[in-house]
């Protein structure tokens, strides 16, 4: 077991070593399907040296693999982010920060609904992501708070401003999730999700756009959706609603802001190894997509639920890792993606090939 240093969650060596897959040359992805034996070669932390073979299709993730992204490309800008606590939103936040940006980072560091399944985020973890944020040089303010509630929004909108003297780039990353057939919901648990994942990202907009569209200078809205935000996901249906909503709010949110050169795009995750989805429920609901089962089991380990899952995704992973999305928050934060808005942005590992959208 280890400590992932972008992570708050202990876990086995397996996921942690990832990169150390990449960085085997290929030898282990070759094959169509991850075997047991590689898993146990990735969980022992093995590594069959670090030459990059020409065929591989993830010769070019390894050239970035464990660096940030760029350099420089958000010099002198402020990025606002929301969930910045752990997981994807932290590796935003760290990404960005190597790349030059001052970083306003909000969390609840609460739990989020009345029952959370899943490991509950702390200030310990807000810590973190900012020491990771000043360790790159830059300066982070954070924020405890809930998106719900807009006037705090709002108010740090207002904070930041003062401390920064403007803001350049929002990234409404904030949500959870609640596994229950729909028909058994209760209000809490059907509602809840959406008034902190929809509700949630329009505040974040309707509470930072406003300085942007003061200072006249344009700006960079980033939503996050999903993969199950552009197809149905069983006993996951208010999130699957949240995240197919988020992607009309971005849409439309990009064809009122266009005029005053501020974008607004969506990263689609595929599904990325996160406190959110490092748990029992999470692999046995991925199971039981992918095998078309309705009974999956129960209480999946992590390598059978990796394993399970890595054939049917075209570069073969069972998962990414939050620094697999970084790259793409930056490029839409930055100036080169100017011309960019109302679009999604899928970084799967493929699965988004499996889809119409
Ligand atoms: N992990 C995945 O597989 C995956 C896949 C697709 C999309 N996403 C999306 O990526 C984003 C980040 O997810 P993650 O996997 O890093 O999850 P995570 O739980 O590790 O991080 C989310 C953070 O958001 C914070 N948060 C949630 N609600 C909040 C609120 N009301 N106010 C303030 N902070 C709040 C949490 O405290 C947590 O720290 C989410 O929008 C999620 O839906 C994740």
């Amino acid at each position: 077991m280890t400590r992932n240093m972008d992570e708050s969650v202990v876990r086995p060596e397996s996921t942690v070593t990832r990169r150390d897959l990449l960085a085997s040359g290929g030898a282990i992805l070759g094959g169509m399907a991850m075997t047991g034996q590689a898993f146990a070669q990735q969980a022992g932390g093995q590594q069959s040296g670090g030459e990059q073979t020409g065929g591989d299709p993830l010769a070019v993730s390894q050239t970035w693999a464990g660096k940030p992204f760029g350099s420089g490309l958000l010099a002198r800008k402020v990025a606002v982010i929301t969930g910045a606590a752990r997981g994807i939103g932290r590796s935003i936040a760290v990404d960005m920060a190597a790349n030059g940006a001052d970083i306003v980072a909000i969390d609840i560091c609460a739990k989020i609904l009345k029952e959370q399944s899943y490991a509950v985020t702390t200030r310990d973890d807000l810590e973190e992501t900012a020491r990771l944020v000043q360790q790159n040089g830059r300066k982070c303010m954070q924020v405890v708070g809930d998106v719900r509630d807009i006037a705090f929004l709002r108010a740090t909108a207002d904070k930041a401003e003062q401390q920064f003297g403007h803001i350049d780039i929002v990234v409404a990353n904030a949500a959870t999730q609640h596994f229950k057939p729909l028909v058994e919901m209760e209000d809490w648990e059907f509602n809840g999700v959406i008034e902190n994942n929809l509700i949630g990202t329009a505040n974040t907009i309707r509470a930072f756009a406003p300085k942007m569209i003061a200072q006249g200078k344009g700006g960079r809205i980033i939503v996050l959706s999903s993969m199950q935000g552009k197809h149905g996901s069983k006993n996951m249906s208010s999130y699957s609603a949240s995240k197919w909503g988020i992607l009309g709010l971005m849409k439309s949110a990009a064809l009122e802001l266009g005029k005053y050169k501020i974008t607004v795009n969506a990263l689609v995750p595929g599904l990325v190894d996160t406190p959110l989805t490092h748990n029992e429920e999470r692999w046995s609901a991925l199971i039981g997509e992918v095998t078309a089962n309705d009974n999956p089991p129960k209480n999946p380990t992590e390598q059978q639920a990796y394993e399970t899952r890595a054939p049917h995704v075209p570069l073969k992973v069972g998962w990414l890792k939050p620094e697999d999305l970084a790259p793409a928050a930056v490029f839409l934060a930055s100036d080169g993606a100017a011309m960019v808005t109302g679009a999604s942005y899928d970084v799967t590992g493929g699965d988004n090939a499996n889809n119409q959208s």
